[in-house]
């Protein structure tokens, strides 16, 4: 099937190395930043409508915004030897995640990725699913009926619960906010609003001091957990294998660190704005509500799901997948080219840096009927699209290695929570999002619970 766009998209005529993607209209000197800082998501929209590759000035640099599936599978999969993550990622995580699979490339990237590996296979899922459920089902029963949460928030505690319980195998009640405290100064750096403050690197601003106060804070968090499990039974929990791993010598202290900390942020941070927004939508949908609300009864045979009900729960699964589709958690997947490509037909030198937006794609007509509408029951069919007209968790070999958790986790947990209280949300129109890789909501976000 071709997926054209628009005349205004063709690309180059063999053989014209002169050519250039198309460019939206920026202002002088802080190019097309400032509109991003001001609504990331309709910058993106507006520009990606140019065509498949877009050419975007930003401070400082020139970024390829990738809007086509074909695209998007050549820098990821494909060709993905060609590219590595972006000068961007490596500086969002700098301080805190240096040493981490997040930031690493070549051999060190591999060596962490596959010692990590285990701590994701199946059977470890197998063994944390009936553990993400009972994490669930204790949370909520905190929740009083007819009390107003912080849904967001409350969504962050309990991911953050879910995976050390998991991952970790650590108690980590009443210290979740030093784990959310250094995301939030994550994002604050990382904030794409910076660029527009043409405040120069060196000078230190509130948001660098308040950042280091977290990971030190967190830092040490994580030095007494690794401490605490150092001398316990050991598993296949994540834990237990970065512990393994440096006991062997493969491992040093600083990379088990690092990893524990980028499974902590990383871990949770996407986990928790999916949840809201599903929340969000099962309130919107009250159908779908009543649909999952159905399927729950018949599937679970109990008062709370099993690890098994994961597999069975197929309604839940597709509303959390189109849930992924509408508001996917990143605005992103970065790359740079490590050697010259071409890309569409346009020759792209190295050091060539790239977006490909998850938002845009998962709403192009091209790929999706009614694109805007949320409707799980698009997933009951055998796709017709290209493969990565959706790509939440990224794809290729550098995709997110938490993919498997976060849709066995977020399926559950939403299960466990629709099988016991009703959340009746209100949102503080217009949804906004913060402009930076991370798409946080940054509107208020709260619901009444209501017990069944
Ligand atoms: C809804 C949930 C989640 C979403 C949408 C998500 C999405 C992503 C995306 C888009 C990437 C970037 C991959 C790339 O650069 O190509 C990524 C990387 C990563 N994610 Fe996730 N993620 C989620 C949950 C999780 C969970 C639960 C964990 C851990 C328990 C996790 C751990 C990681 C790690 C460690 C990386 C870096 C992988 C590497 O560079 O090798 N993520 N994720």
């Amino acid at each position: 099937m071709a997926f054209d766009r628009p005349p205004m998209t063709r690309s180059p005529s063999a053989g014209d190395t002169t050519a250039v993607p198309p460019s939206p209209d920026g202002i002088p000197i802080l190019g097309n930043g400032l509109a991003f800082a001001r609504n990331p998501i309709d910058a993106i929209k507006r520009w990606s409508s140019l065509g498949d590759i877009v050419r975007l000035e930003i401070p400082g640099q020139t970024m390829y915004l990738v809007t086509g599936p074909e695209l998007i599978e050549q820098i990821l999969v494909a060709e993905h030897e060609r590219f590595t993550i972006s000068p961007a990622q490596r500086e969002t995580f700098r301080g805190i995640e240096d040493h981490a699979v997040t930031t690493t490339t070549g051999d060190r990237w591999e060596r962490l990725r596959s010692t990590l590996r285990p701590a994701f296979s199946r059977g470890a899922m197998d063994r944390y699913a009936d553990r993400i459920v009972d994490t669930a089902a204790t949370y909520i029963e905190q929740w009083d009926d007819g009390e107003r949460i912080d849904l967001y928030r409350e969504m962050r505690l309990l991911t953050v619960r879910i995976l050390a319980d998991t991952l970790l195998d650590v108690d980590i009640r009443g210290q979740e906010d030093v784990v959310m405290n250094a995301a939030d100064a994550l994002v604050d750096r990382a904030n794409f609003r910076r660029p527009g403050q043409l405040l120069p690197d060196w000078i230190p601003t509130p948001t660098d001091r308040r950042f280091e106060r977290a990971v030190s804070d967190l830092d040490a968090y994580v030095d007494d957990l690794i401490a605490d499990r150092k001398d316990r039974e050991r598993g296949d929990d994540l834990c237990s294998v970065l512990l393994d791993a440096r006991d062997a010598g493969d491992l040093s202290s600083e990379e088990v660190r690092h990893n524990v900390v980028a499974m902590l942020l990383a871990g949770h941070d996407s986990p928790s704005v999916a949840l809201t927004h599903v929340w969000r939508l099962l309130d919107e949908h009250p159908d779908v509500q009543n649909a999952l609300q159905e399927e729950y009864v018949a599937v679970v045979d109990g008062d709370r799901p099993t690890g098994e009900s994961y597999i069975t729960l197929e309604q839940t699964q597709n509303a959390v997948s189109e849930t992924l589709r509408l508001y996917p958690p990143t605005l992103g997947i970065t790359r740079q080219a490590t050697e010259p490509v071409t890309l569409d037909g346009y020759d792209l030198s190295a050091g060539a840096q790239f977006l490909c937006p998850q938002w845009p794609v998962h709403r192009d007509d091209r790929f999706w009927s009614e694109p805007t509408a949320f409707d799980p029951t698009r997933w009951e069919d055998p796709a017709v699209r290209p493969e990565y007209a959706y790509f939440p968790f990224s794809g290729g070999p550098r995709n997110c290695i938490g993919i498997h958790f976060a849709r066995q986790e977020l399926t559950l947990v939403v299960a466990t929570i629709l099988g016991e209280v009703e959340l009746d949300v209100t949102v503080d129109e217009p949804l906004k999002f913060t402009p930076s890789l991370q798409l946080r909501p940054e509107s208020d976000i709260t619901a009444t619970v209501h017990r069944q």
